[in-house]
């Protein structure tokens, strides 16, 4: 038989674990393509030939522990997936054999008010934390990401950061215990799992080390009435010269205040004429009537005005910032698919330590204008604030004080086929060699959760670590070293690998 066959048989006979034969997708089941393209987030990977021989949705834990066991045994890798929000497509697809373990059903969540606590399981999405949270309490949030639709597996293990970063910092700072399953198939706790694993898969990212079943995170309390706003500037409104300022003041701000800005082209409502457009996205944790005058007084180059500014609660913010801003319900949070739908889509990443000057910013501007950039977006997102007072060692993400700012660079398109691809993607990587001078350097730092291989990749899963420190280093700065002692002691035969995991020491070739 098949390895894919004998790993079937062996997860059927895996000692008590009965009911995995209702969550096993072979090729030939008809639900397959389903299963698999449920949370496909990028159609750059949809339909690829490199699919899993099997797909395994597990139930129950034991469901994951038979598959890590099985796997190894049949030589078949594994890819796990919980939200599939993966920039670069690593939680489903392979070069090599492999399976899926996609957590779409163990996604429970308990919020624990009394404590300011939960347990979400990894399948859960990041909308379904924050409406759970919701149905609790007014006054309580969690800080992770925008796009309710990213699930907490990935997102919480690669940091993971939104609107409450300044004040309260990554996803992964605020988790307190983790359940997670490791090679040999045992279920950990932050107990029995040691400091130096629950260090590493608090921004390290969980796919090197085991498959993450379930977080404990703090809640954080958030006033009953926060105020945003949406404030668009173009060329001609003195977009450079705002965001010049801006430069100077967004990590300096007071921490319950956070403006990121969207840049993209757009129409010039005057000339008609294509102009790049910076949108002024802001969440502030208190009221207008306190926002107004202390912009006013701290960056009065924006003119903020009270027509700019609306009051809601934090969910409602959370609506607000996702584009759901005709007054939907909550229970839009629960849905698992985009808002604005699937595009083809490559995504670069920055840090900025030193305030791009003007030249720097009128010489981005042209890219707008090329064809390729018709849905193509910069983002800059402020730092400071409660990332000022983690220091780079703490977990493994190390952007820390020092950074003003992080810049997300996207490209999306709707065109099939590889010219178009590699069009886009020649437009971002022409983009992203334009701006190296002004970003930081030696290692130029990147974001885990903004996965892009243009960086560096393993050598088709066996890797050196000096092959890996290439990308590494970028990702983690020295935390890279550490992450390399903790994965050569918890999987030393580097079963978990994938084109961007972290290798063992002392492997090679
Ligand atoms: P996915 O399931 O694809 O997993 C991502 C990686 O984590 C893979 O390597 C996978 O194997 C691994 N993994 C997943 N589950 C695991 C588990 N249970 N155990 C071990 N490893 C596991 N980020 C951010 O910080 N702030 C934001 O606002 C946004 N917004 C955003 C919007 C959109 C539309 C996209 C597509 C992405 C973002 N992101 C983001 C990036 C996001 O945080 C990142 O893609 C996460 O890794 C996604 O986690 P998922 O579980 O959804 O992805």
């Amino acid at each position: 038989a098949d390895s894919h066959e004998k790993f079937v048989q062996c997860l059927y006979d895996y000692p008590e674990n009965t009911s995995i034969s209702s969550v096993v997708y072979t090729q030939t089941n008809s639900s397959y393509s389903s299963v698999l393209d449920v949370s496909i987030q990028n159609l750059r990977f949809f339909n690829v030939s490199s699919k899993p021989v099997v797909i395994v949705t597990p139930l129950v834990v034991s469901h994951v522990q038979a598959t890590i066991i099985c796997a190894q045994r049949h030589g078949l890798q594994i890819r796990t997936r919980s939200g599939g929000h993966d920039y670069e497509g690593l939680s489903y697809v392979s070069g090599v054999p492999f399976v899926v373990v996609d957590l779409i059903k163990i996604r429970e969540i308990e919020v624990d008010v009394e404590n300011n606590t939960a347990w979400v399981q990894a399948g859960a999405t990041l909308g379904e934390l924050y409406y759970t949270i919701s149905q609790k309490s007014r006054t309580l949030g969690f800080p992770a990401g925008v796009c309710p639709t990213v699930g907490v597996g990935g997102h919480i293990s690669g940091g993971g950061y939104g609107f409450l970063m300044r004040k309260y910092g990554l996803a992964a700072d605020n988790v307190t215990d983790v359940h997670i399953v490791d090679v040999n198939g045992n279920l950990l706790n932050r107990k029995t799992m040691g400091d130096d694993l629950f260090w590493a898969i608090r921004g390290g990212g969980g796919a090197s080390f085991g498959i993450v079943v379930a977080w404990k995170i703090n809640l954080v309390s958030v006033p009953s009435t926060v105020t945003v706003f949406r404030v668009p500037r173009t060329l001609e409104e003195n977009a450079t010269g705002i965001i010049n300022k801006w430069q100077r003041v967004a990590n300096k701000l007071n921490e319950s205040l956070t403006i990121r800005i969207n840049m993209a082209r757009v129409n010039s409502s005057q000339s008609g004429n294509l102009t790049v457009q910076a949108q002024f996205e802001s969440l502030y944790l208190g009221r207008a009537d306190d926002l107004i005058p202390y912009l006013q007084k701290n960056f009065p180059e924006l003119g903020l005005v009270r027509e700019d500014c609306t009051e809601m609660s934090w969910i409602e913010s959370i609506l607000f910032m996702a584009g759901f801003t005709n007054g939907q319900s909550t229970d839009v949070l629960l849905n698992r698919t985009q808002l604005n739908g699937l595009s083809f889509f490559k995504a670069k990443s920055d840090y900025v330590r030193d305030p791009i000057p003007d030249v720097g910013l009128e010489g981005l501007w042209p890219f707008f204008f090329d064809d390729e950039a018709e849905n193509a977006f910069v983002q800059f997102t402020p730092y400071g604030g409660r990332m000022d007072r983690i220091s780079e060692s703490e977990t493994p993400f190390p952007h820390r004080a020092g950074n003003i700012f992080h810049i997300q660079y996207g490209v999306s398109w709707f065109e099939k086929g590889d010219v178009a691809a590699q069009r886009h993607v020649n437009w971002i990587r022409r983009l992203y060699n334009y701006t190296e001078a002004y970003v930081s350097k030696n290692p130029r730092s990147a974001y885990l959760n903004y996965r892009d291989l243009d960086i560096g990749v393993n050598n088709n899963g066996h890797t050196s670590f000096s092959q890996a420190s290439i990308w590494g280093f970028k990702y983690f700065s020295n935390n890279f070293n550490r992450l390399a002692r903790v994965k050569t002691r918890v999987d030393p035969r580097n079963f978990f690998r994938n084109e961007q995991s972290v290798p063992p020491l002392g492997t090679n070739g």
